[in-house]
């Protein structure tokens, strides 16, 4: 048993959070971690990991099947895959590496896996994979797959991808479905972050279309925690939805969001509808609760508090992404521009 895992994607959003939480509850654990630091990418999210035993940091993309297949053949026990193009405004706009990334990345990590013949793969997906719902109800595993962004399409090809492989080989995948994320280090393009940012820097938050919208929010650490227990107690071939009922409008984050911050309603400003808007997001996840003995167990109110703390306490951190500077830092760690 080499105890080491592939960590696709970790100097992003939700990876990095997870190799924080493996770092600090898995010792025996070996991480390597590739990414291929892309704008959502920042080795900032990963400053307290440098340097330990445990971890490695390798700079280059799951595309490249050269390097894939060479880290994974290093005894490689377990995958677990965040690499992505992740955000749906930034697939509206093009979506070419949306598909290079999310589906053949997911294909070329997939083929090294199992020439390797490695036990695990984890492949993150998303609850945007189901499209979007009416008043009532919640997603399933059952649900069937309707994505309405060219992100929502990418991600769904990769899950029908990762299901063909363990009904053809019997790869051992097991794919996780989760509600949209809040906490510590996501970027500042997604709601939330970039909204709390806004606001610091006295600037108005665009609301798109009626923000009547409605998406089931959960902090990362809980994600986080419900990634861990799909790799340990997970059975292969298995889908995962998570999610932790916590379903608000996007006016009633704002309204949470200007409330911390001791802002009023003058800096909402209402813009453009999304094309293709997704109405309405919920998770049913009495799957995982029962199968993988997991509660999400951050309180939605303080999970919101302690991230915009997160966010005021940390104002470098997101100054260097909103300026550029952190493309500097990739630069100077690797003598090119990325
Ligand atoms: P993110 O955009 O913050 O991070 C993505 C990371 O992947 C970045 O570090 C980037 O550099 C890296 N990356 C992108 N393309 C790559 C490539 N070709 N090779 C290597 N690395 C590459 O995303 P996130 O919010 O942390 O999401 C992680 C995963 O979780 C994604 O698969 C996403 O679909 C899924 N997910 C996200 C949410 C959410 O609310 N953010 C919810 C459910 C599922
Ligand atoms: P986002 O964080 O992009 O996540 P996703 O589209 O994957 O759910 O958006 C969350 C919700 O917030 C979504 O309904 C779109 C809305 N939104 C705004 O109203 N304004 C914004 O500037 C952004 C980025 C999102």
């Amino acid at each position: 048993m080499s105890n080491k895992i592939l960590i696709t994607g970790g100097a992003g959003f939700i990876g990095s959070n997870f190799v924080h939480l493996l770092l600090a509850e898995r010792p025996e654990w070996q991480l390597v971690c590739l990414d291929s630091l892309t704008y959502a990418g920042n080795l900032a999210n990963l400053a307290e990991c440098q340097g330990q035993k445990q971890f490695q940091f390798v700079k280059g993309n799951i595309c490249d099947a050269e390097l894939v297949d060479k880290l994974i053949s290093d005894d490689v026990e377990v995958v677990v895959n965040f690499a992505a193009e992740s955000h749906v405004d930034r697939s509206i706009l093009g979506c070419q590496e949306f598909i290079r990334t999310n589906i053949e990345g997911t294909q070329v990590l997939m083929d090294a896996a199992r020439k390797h013949e490695v036990g695990k793969f984890v492949q993150v997906s998303t609850d945007e994979v189901y499209g979007s719902l009416g008043e009532e109800g919640a997603f399933s595993e059952q649900t069937p797959l309707a994505p309405n962004s060219p992100y929502s399409a990418s991600k769904a090809a990769a899950d029908m991808l990762a299901r063909a492989y363990y009904k053809t080989y019997g790869f051992g995948v097991i794919t996780t479905r989760c509600s949209n994320n809040y906490g510590p280090y996501q970027f500042p393009e997604k709601l939330i972050p970039l909204f709390v940012t806004n606001l610091l820097a006295g600037k108005k938050v665009p609301v798109y279309g009626d923000g009547r919208n409605v998406r089931d929010w959960i902090h990362v650490k809980d994600h986080c925690r419900a990634i861990l227990a799909a790799m340990e107690k997970g059975r292969a071939g298995e889908l995962y939805n998570i999610g932790s009922d916590n379903e608000k409008t996007n006016l009633e984050i704002t309204h949470l969001l200007l409330k911390l911050l001791g802002k009023d309603e003058s800096m909402l400003e209402y813009v453009e509808d999304r094309p293709g808007h997704d109405r309405r997001y919920a998770i049913d996840a009495t799957k995982a609760k029962n199968e993988l003995e997991w509660r999400p167990q951050v309180d939605f109110a303080e999970g919101m508090a302690q991230t915009v703390q997160w966010y005021i306490d940390n104002q470098s951190w997101w100054e260097e992404i909103k300026t550029g500077q952190y493309l500097k830092y990739h630069e100077q760690q690797y003598g090119k521009t990325l």
